[in-house]
């Protein structure tokens, strides 16, 4: 890979997250129609770095592991034509962008929300860069990153953070995500996310499609007020640190947003039988232990098993023992809440 010598450049370090309450369908410009909860991971991440070459014009060159990847530029593309108003460097420069995962594709973690994230928070440290003052705060970083994909906008902080307007949150926004208001309860401040992977495929309906779907479902009025009540509902447990509504509400959105896609039209499923078999290990684990043991789906077949550090010891055991036999190829990748982005200041490159 050859690369013009840059001017300036920006590495940021930014984690996918996981929503509890679900985004799902858009209004207007990648809006949401509900509000969403969700919490950033921590080991699950996209580093990029941003540079501006001393080439002549505007334009972009993506690098994902250090190779070009044309594949992702219609993307990326579209995103810059959107930001392009409020970061101009985009019209002026050239930029090189080098992208890393540390997780696999497929794998039940949205690459979106973190390569989104990550590429917004190096154009925004760019830009200050560029006209040599503080340009744009984290909000606007947020509604930034949602203009790449909507769950992007929730992981430009650490924790637990809200998207999507709810009256009863008088900060909250449709335009961009907030950091949760209040103080949470520390069995939830050190959430384990363990993603059990049901299947690497990659998914036969795309997020958007499935966005777009619930313009017209015939549950979409009621989707908006089961997810309005949901989000309150999390709200409180989260500050109160009350598991079984945790659990009551982490479960009823992660079914809803698999029975939406089953009612859609055209309907269609992302859930595999290992994944209904792992939801009914759960249950029955939980029912005979009485031990704090969820799970939450994504827009896949994998699942997400939510616990709180104190009992990690007990749910590996059991993991191993009862439930890695349904994942693909024994594959269970651990994580957990996480801090929020990084800016990393010494890069070897
Ligand atoms: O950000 P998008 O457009 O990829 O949509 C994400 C949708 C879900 O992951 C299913 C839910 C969410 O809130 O993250």
């Amino acid at each position: 890979m050859k690369e013009d010598k840059a001017t300036h450049s920006a590495t940021w370090k930014s984690p996918s997250n996981l929503a509890i309450v679900k985004y799902w369908g858009k209004k207007d410009f990648q809006e949401p129609v509900n509000p969403s909860v969700s919490f950033s991971l921590s080991r699950a991440y996209t580093k990029t770095t941003v540079s501006l070459a001393q080439k002549k014009g505007s334009g972009f060159t993506f690098y994902l592991d250090n190779r070009e990847e044309p594949g992702f530029r219609p993307r990326i593309q579209k995103f810059l034509d959107h930001v392009r108003a409020r970061v101009p460097l985009i019209g002026n420069h050239h930029i090189n962008i080098f992208s890393t995962n540390t997780f696999p594709h497929s794998s039940g973690i949205a690459s979106s929300a973190s390569a989104m994230s990550a590429l917004v928070l190096c154009l925004a440290d760019l830009q200050q860069q560029v006209s040599g003052r503080h340009h744009l705060n984290i909000r606007e970083v947020s509604a930034l990153a949602r203009m790449g994909s909507g769950s992007a906008a929730r992981s430009v902080y650490g924790g637990w953070s809200i998207w999507g307007r709810i009256p009863e949150i008088p900060e909250s926004s449709d335009h961009y995500a907030i950091h949760f208001p209040d103080e949470i309860h520390p069995v939830f401040k050190t959430l384990h996310d363990d993603i059990l992977i049901v299947s690497g495929q990659t998914k036969k309906v795309s997020s958007s499609a499935g966005h777009t779907l619930m313009n017209d479902h015939p549950y979409r009025e009621g989707r908006i007020i089961q997810a309005r009540e949901n989000t309150l509902k999390l709200i409180r447990s989260l500050k109160q640190g009350n598991m079984d509504d945790f659990i009551e509400v982490t479960e009823n959105e992660a079914l809803s947003l698999h029975g939406l896609m089953m009612s859609s039209m055209p309907s269609y499923t992302l859930l595999h039988p290992n994944s209904l078999r792992i939801i009914r290990e759960i249950s029955d684990f939980r029912e005979a232990t009485g031990l704090p043991v969820t799970f939450s789906l994504d827009a896949g077949p994998n699942i997400h098993l939510l616990y709180p550090h104190h009992i990690e010891e007990e749910i590996i055991a059991w993991e191993k023992r009862q439930l890695q036999t349904f994942c693909e190829d024994g594959c269970i990748i651990r994580d957990r809440v996480g801090s929020g982005p990084e800016k990393i200041i010494d890069t070897e490159g």
